[in-house]
Formats: C-alpha cells, structure tokens, sequence
C-alpha cells in the first residue's frame, strides 16, 4: 500500500516542503507525488491539494482521501471521486490564524481608511478622515467554523463589535462577546447593522452566489466587502455595480471565480478593490503535516479520521 500527493500548481519549492517532511512523519509509508509514482494500483491514500478534476481516477484502490486544503469545494465536484471514499478536511490551527491575521488587517484597514491613504499617497493628496473607533464598528463574519470563529475572536480581542452567522444551532461554542445569528431569517438583521461583512463560509450549493445585490442592499450605505473563502461566493457584476452605485465603499477580495485572476479583469485596477493572490491562510507543511501524520495513522488503525467532511452539507 501507498499514499499518493496529488496537486495542482506545485512548483519545485511546494514538493521540497512537503515531500521530505511527510516521509519523515510517516517513515513506514511510502509517498510519491502522483506523477512519479511506481504502482498506481498500491496507492490506498491520496493526499490532495486541490487537484485538477479527474486526477485520482486513476487509483483502483483508493480508500481515504486526506486534504491538504481546508476548502474541499473542487473535490466534492469532481464526479470521477467516488462519493464513499472517506475525505478529511485540512484543519490545522496555525492556518485559523493566519485567516485571523489576514482579516485583522483588512478591518484595521477599512476601520481606520488606510486604503484611501495609500491611494491618495499614489496622488499626493494630503486628506484626513474623520477617525472611527474600533467599538463603534461592526464587522459581520458569515461562517463561524475554523476559520470564522477564530476571525470572530480576534476581531472582538482588538475591540470591535462582531457578529457571526452560522447555519444552524450547534454545540459548538461561540466566542466570548460575539453575537451569533443562525439561518436565512436571522441575516438581514445581522446585515443591517453591519459595516465591514467577512465571508468564511464553505462554498455550497446553498452559498454559491451569496454575495449578490440583494445581500449588499441589505448592508447600510458604505459598508465594505471581505471575501475570504471561495469565488463563486461573489456575483461580480453586483459587485462592481454596488461599487460604482456608491452603495459598498471597497471590497477585499482573496479568491475569484478564475484564478490566477486574468490580466485584464477589472477588479485589478479598480481604485474600490484590494485583490490579494488567495493567500490568506497558505496551508503551511511545518505544522499541517502533523495532521496528516495523525489522519493517516488513524486510518490506518482502523479509526475514524479527523474532519471527515459531511457530503451531504456540502462541507
Ligand atoms: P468550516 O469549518 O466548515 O465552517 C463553515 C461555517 O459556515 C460553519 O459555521 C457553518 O455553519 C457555516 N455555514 C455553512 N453553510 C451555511 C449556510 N448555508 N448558511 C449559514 N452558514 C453556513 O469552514 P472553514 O474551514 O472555516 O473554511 C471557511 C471558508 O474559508 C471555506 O470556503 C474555505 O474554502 C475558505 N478558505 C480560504 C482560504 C484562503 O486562503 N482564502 C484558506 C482556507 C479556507 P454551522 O456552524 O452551522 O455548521
Ligand atoms: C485554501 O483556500 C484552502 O481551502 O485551504
């Protein structure tokens, strides 16, 4: 039996900090990238990281499927991946808080118009705004999963005020002063009130296309657009419409419908929006291998993995 790597976009350098580092967290197993490897009818595991469609049809006796991404969107669309195969999620807590960072500075910058000031500095345009503080100002997080709920946290730890929506009543705890909100009848509400709205939800049938006009209308004048979690969240036109309406003020944008985001899209040279080259929260191999090392042996034993994803949420 072995485990396969298959990825899409793994240059030279991705392969020398995983490959070595797996090797040694597994020594008993043997792991190729799935280009290279000997046996395709050994491989019984495969390691993920958002290959393209149709990668792992070739593996007769594939039986667990770990991924090295959080987001497992393209996987669970890819029809050549039988839906009984067993697929964990990558949850590592060092990537919540690399998402947390990312989100702190988008508020900050939004919060505090250090945007605007990089813009006028490209004019020499010497222009204070009023100063806003951080508890007067609402930032909205739509998911409150891993990533969500550690965004909420930090965001409330640095002195806003933070609203969360979930889909459901959960168990699951939700940090210390933040005002939760679940399901559709709760949102407007949530929305309302909101001047900075953060997505961190999984892409789902349910979510595709959240971030339409509806939703930006039911946000006050002004208010600004993170998108952290996946492209197809984002109607682009309603976007750059709400824009231009003057209805949203900027938008941060991590991910896009095609990436690399294409040279001549608009967002790039749109004076309202921060592109980011979906970097918010890198898997980094130094700690996500442990989970992998840890999934693996589970599976291996015969134990339930961590963070199967439940195919029939979507997530
Ligand atoms: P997660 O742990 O699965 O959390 C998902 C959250 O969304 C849960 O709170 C869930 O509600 C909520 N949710 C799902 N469907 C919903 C619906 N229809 N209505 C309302 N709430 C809904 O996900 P995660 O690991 O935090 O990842 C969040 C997003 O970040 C994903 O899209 C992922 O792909 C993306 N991501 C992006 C980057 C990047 O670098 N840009 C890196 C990692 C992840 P319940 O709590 O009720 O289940
Ligand atoms: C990145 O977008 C991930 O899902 O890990």
């Amino acid at each position: 039996m072995s485990i396969a790597i298959a990825a899409s976009g793994f240059d030279a350098r991705d392969w020398a900090d995983w490959l070595p580092r797996l090797r040694a967290a597994l020594p008993h197993e043997s792991i190729w990238p799935l280009a290279d490897c000997p046996n395709l009818a050994e491989v019984d595991i495969a390691l993920a990281a958002n290959p393209a469609p149709g990668s792992l049809a070739a593996l007769p006796k594939l039986g667990f499927i770990q991924s090295l991404w959080a987001g497992v969107d393209r996987l669970l669309a890819d029809t050549s991946v039988p839906a009984h195969i067993p697929l964990a999620r990558m949850v590592d807590p060092a990537m919540n808080i690399a998402m947390a960072e990312t989100a702190l500075w988008a508020v900050l910058s939004l919060q505090r118009d250090f945007f605007s000031y990089a813009a006028q500095q490209r004019q020499a345009l010497w222009l204070p705004h009023p100063q806003r503080r951080a508890d007067a100002f609402t930032v909205t997080v739509l998911g409150l999963g891993q990533m969500g709920a550690q965004v909420a946290q930090r965001l409330q730890a640095n002195g806003y005020r933070v609203q969360a929506w979930r889909r459901a009543p959960s168990a699951a705890a939700v940090p210390e002063g933040v005002q939760l909100g679940t399901g559709s009848a709760a949102l407007p509400t949530l929305l309302a009130r909101t001047d900075v709205l953060i997505n961190l939800l999984p892409l789902t049938p349910d979510t595709r296309g959240v971030l339409c006009a509806p939703l930006f209308n039911a946000m006050p004048q002004g208010a600004a657009l993170v998108n952290l979690a996946r492209g197809a969240h984002l109607v682009e036109a309603d976007l750059l419409a709400a824009l231009a309406g003057g209805h949203l003020r900027h938008a941060v944008l991590d991910v896009f419908a095609h990436e690399p985001l294409p040279p001549d899209h608009p967002f790039w040279a749109h004076p309202q929006v921060t592109v980011l080259p979906h970097v918010a929260a890198q898997t980094d191999p130094a700690t996500a291998v442990q989970v992998v090392a840890d999934n693996v042996t589970a599976w291996r034993a015969c134990r339930v993995p961590a963070h199967l994803v439940d195919r029939s949420r979507g997530y």
